[in-house]
């Protein structure tokens, strides 16, 4: 192959509300790379195939001297987040040329790493599409399951309450809590997802933009457990209507991610009812993340869980798929189709 355009996707600036694609990230096809000579100096080099793009992106957007909990991304280097890319060339003991890698990747065509260590091998013996590693399969789908794992303390005929059920994480702990025969509740944005969230099934599936969650809420629960969160408005109406010792599991806020959130003013049904507050960031409960590689890729495959996906083919996308997820334009994951393999 002869010198190729190594196309990344730039942090440029920080952004005022909204992300805004072009001036918060640019696509940037200035570098070039020789696939065949470039040495991987000891480590090796990746080509990427898939990106995804979540939610807590634009919390990486952010200021770098605002500490949080992940990184913020770097003034005018590339964007970073769950990839899965192939080995092309190695000089790393424990890594071969042909090895399928997912970990966190630069928003990069190619790119040299020295460190294994950060990456997992795939093996892929369902053959599914390698998208699915990074939706389903991947991050997202680590979120239900871990956070399920960890805190979910089901009973029969508990009801729960999920929101953003359209998105992987909410869809898949729909499916998860179907599973065990409890009563599911669940928000999304729009008549589509409705019909997705019905089709996975919802026992009762709202649109809470046209609907109240509190009204549905009152009539359907109390609730025992709310998973994961989008708004402080749902919070809201979660805690109203929580029976007592329900579990609350919260993984995520997108209301707040880009305005000025919403402060919840019921706080004090969490003493009266005795709820259990679960917060996590799934990259503290990887001590699941094995059972999780043994069990949900098959059940992927044979259809036990399923997912939706929205694809997009290119880097010069990522802009405006970062900001159709953060007002709810895509259904489901969405993830970049970088290059074939
Ligand atoms: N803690 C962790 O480790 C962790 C890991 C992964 C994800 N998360 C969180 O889990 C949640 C779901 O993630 P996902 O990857 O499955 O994303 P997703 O649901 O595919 O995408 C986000 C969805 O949030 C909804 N949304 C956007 N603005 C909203 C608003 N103002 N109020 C209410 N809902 C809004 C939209 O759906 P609608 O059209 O239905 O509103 C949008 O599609 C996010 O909050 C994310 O940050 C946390």
């Amino acid at each position: 192959m002869p010198i190729v355009t190594n196309a990344r996707v730039l942090f440029n600036d920080v952004p005022k509300g909204y992300p805004e694609p072009g001036r918060t990230t640019v696509y940037d096809t200035s570098l070039e790379i020789d696939v065949e000579k470039t040495l991987p100096d000891g480590g090796f080099l990746i080509k990427t195939l898939v990106l995804a793009i979540d939610p807590y992106m634009r919390h990486r957007m952010r200021d770098r001297t605002v500490k949080s909990y992940m990184p913020a991304f770097e003034r005018g280097q590339p964007l970073e987040n769950f990839g899965v890319g192939v080995v092309l060339r190695s000089e790393h003991s424990s890594v071969s040329a042909g090895d399928h890698l997912y970990g966190l990747f630069p928003f990069q065509e190619y790119f040299v790493s020295k460190d294994p260590g950060p990456f997992r091998v795939l093996d892929n013996k369902e053959h599914l599409p390698w998208s699915t590693y990074v939706g389903v399969c991947g991050m997202p789908g680590q979120t239900a399951h871990h956070g399920w794992r960890e805190y979910a303390r089901p009973k029969k005929g508990d009801v729960v309450f999920v929101t953003a059920g359209a998105g992987t994480v909410g869809a898949t702990v729909i499916q998860l809590a179907k599973m065990q025969g409890l009563k599911v509740i669940a928000s999304v944005g729009s008549e589509e997802k409705v019909s997705f969230i019905s089709s996975i099934g919802a026992n009762v599936a709202f649109n809470y933009k046209t609907d109240s969650t509190l009204d549905i809420l009152e009539k359907e629960g109390p609730i025992n457990m709310h998973v994961p969160s989008s708004s402080g408005e749902s919070l809201e109406a979660a805690l109203e209507t929580a029976a007592v010792d329900a579990c609350f599991i919260e993984c995520g806020m997108i209301s707040g991610y880009n305005e000025e959130p919403y402060y919840v003013k019921n706080l004090d049904r969490i003493f009266k009812q005795g709820i259990q507050l679960c917060g996590f960031a799934v990259l503290r409960l990887q001590k699941w993340d094995d059972e999780f590689y043994k069990t949900i890729p098959g059940m992927v495959s044979r259809g036990e869980i399923q997912y939706s996906e929205n694809v997009k083919r290119g880097l010069e996308h990522v802009g405006q798929a970062i900001l159709d997820v953060q007002v709810g334009r895509n259904k489901g994951r969405t993830v970049i189709l970088v290059q074939d393999e």
